[in-house]
């Protein structure tokens, strides 16, 4: 979707629809502007309730040719002191549900922009791209049921134009980039296997001039990632690590790891997961996902950092010649693990990863992964798990999760919770008691970070969304993209 900038007067500009603000507690000027030009209507219709401002409603009116623009869309934005990013982000996103519904592939946006300027149209853009998002390439019938919006025109006063310009092209930015994270997610299975990965992560390095290297099964042999080679053991399809590299102008000191679990398809491997849900399994990948996105984001926004992205890939599968219970492997840093549960694969491939990236000396170390479900039972699907060695760094976090929308939250990282992963035969177990799940997942992976300043993300419950939100429909959500832009921009 094109996004344009105009100074036109809403009142007089021509469009298929016009989205308008509204308060709960206020009646906004251009509220006012439109209710004169339209006889009174709104008036009457806030009077009996018909729209009330508050968050999450829509209004849809047909104008019969009193203003230029054909509808009016009015959107509830709650309070007028309760007006948050994330509020106008909601708004936006929910508006673009309204105008699928009536199939306006274009439409203008008269959003309050009074506060912050730059930060509501950062905001509005944002919710719109990403709301106008859908994933459709597997459909063939019914292809007029499709819908695919065009253009969008964010009106804004004359003398902040060119500003609002460049944050909406700045927000089109950050957009690709999580969109190119839904995208990967979104695909089956059988299309991102890890050989796609490694291509797609050359398409994105070519895309933007970055290095990129993909180590092959001999390469990872040759390397000693037997953790990652044990996970990958009952797949057709070799496993892989791909490490793509952003040097962004500007760039100064030891660079940003970003670490990404690339399970393509996790079916258990021979503790094999029951049938039902196993489907969902293909999101084992958002991690990867959210890495490769953020590399897209990042070049595109051509921020002053540099990035590395690691991405450890497998895919999880049962076979003869797979690895199983009771199995032991020597990984990269030489620790070795007794497998208890091929399930718990994820830890696996980090482990090799974490302990690789090393060789960058970075700066901090960000890991994002799929990685337990007792994350979606502790949280379920409104936060990401955050645990880590550096509180700085989980705060610095927890703060571009507050910014975005893509909140976190932290749980411990005591040493005693790593009580029950010794092994008898190893020097750990891949997998201790279900109690504690998340945690003991970290626990397992902090011992493989050494000194380096890290912290881990588990995105199990947040990767992937059975209902539709605001501004992400049912499905994939891209999360991470955002918030790690948002923590790199801070920095
Ligand atoms: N990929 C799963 C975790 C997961 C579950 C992600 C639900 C998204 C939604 C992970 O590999 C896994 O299977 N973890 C096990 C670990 C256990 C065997 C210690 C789990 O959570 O059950
Ligand atoms: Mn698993
Ligand atoms: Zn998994």
């Amino acid at each position: 979707m094109r996004i344009e900038i105009s100074s036109n007067n809403p009142l007089e500009h021509a469009t298929p629809a016009l989205v308008v603000g509204c308060f709960e507690d206020e009646r906004g000027q251009l509220f006012q502007e439109c209710d004169a030009a339209l006889g009174g209507c709104l008036g009457r219709l806030a009077e009996t309730r018909e729209i009330t401002g508050k968050p999450g409603t829509t209004r849809l009116l047909y104008t019969l040719g009193k203003i230029p623009a054909e509808r009016l869309l009015l959107v509830g934005l709650g309070k007028k002191t309760e007006l948050t990013r994330e509020r106008l982000r909601q708004a936006a996103g929910h508006a673009m549900q309204a105008l699928r519904a009536a199939r306006a592939a274009s439409f203008a946006t008269a959003l309050p922009l009074a506060s912050s300027l730059p930060r509501a149209t950062e905001s509005i853009a944002v919710g719109t791209l990403l709301g106008s998002y859908s994933f459709d390439l597997y459909k063939t019938k019914d292809i007029e049921q499709h819908f695919a919006f065009d253009a969008m025109t964010l009106l804004v006063p004359q003398p902040e134009q060119g500003q609002a310009g460049s944050i909406a092209e700045q927000a089109a930015q950050l957009c690709r980039g999580v969109c190119l994270a839904r995208d990967l997610v979104s695909h089956p299975g059988n299309v991102v296997t890890p050989g796609y990965l490694a291509q797609e992560a050359r398409r994105l390095a070519a895309r933007h001039a970055l290095e990129c290297k993909v180590y092959e099964q001999d390469d990872l042999e040759s390397l000693g990632m037997n953790a990652l080679l044990g996970v990958g053991k009952g797949a057709a399809e070799p496993p892989r690590l791909i490490v793509v590299r952003y040097r962004g102008d500007g760039a100064k000191g030891r660079p940003v790891v970003l670490v990404g679990k690339g399970i393509t398809f996790d079916s258990g491997g021979i503790s094999i997961k029951p049938g039902p849900g196993m489907e969902e399994m293909k999101t084992d990948m958002a991690g990867a996902a959210a890495v490769l996105g953020t590399l897209e984001a990042a070049a595109l926004l051509q921020l002053p950092v540099d990035l590395v992205g690691v991405i450890p890939t497998a895919e999880n599968m049962p076979d003869g010649k797979a690895f199983k219970p009771g199995d032991v492997l020597a990984s990269l840093s030489g620790t070795t693990i007794e497998i208890t549960n091929t399930d718990a694969e994820g830890r696996l491939i980090l482990c090799d990863a974490l302990h690789f990236a090393q060789k960058f000396k970075p700066a901090a170390m960000i890991d994002l992964a799929t990685l337990t479900g007792a994350c979606v039972v502790a949280l379920g699907h409104e936060a990401s798990a955050v645990l880590g060695n550096d509180q700085r760094l989980v705060d610095a976090l927890k703060k571009s999760g507050d910014e975005t929308g893509e909140r976190l939250w932290q749980l411990p990282l005591w040493d005693e919770y790593g009580e029950g992963m010794k092994s008898d035969i190893a020097d750990l177990k891949n997998a201790g008691s279900r109690d504690g799940g998340t945690i003991k997942a970290a626990w397992f992976l902090k011992q493989f970070v050494g000194e380096t300043r890290w912290a881990h993300l588990d995105i199990a419950g947040t990767a992937w969304s059975d209902k539709a939100r605001p501004y992400s429909p049912k499905g994939a959500t891209g999360v991470g993209v955002r918030l790690l832009i948002e923590y790199l921009r801070q920095k």
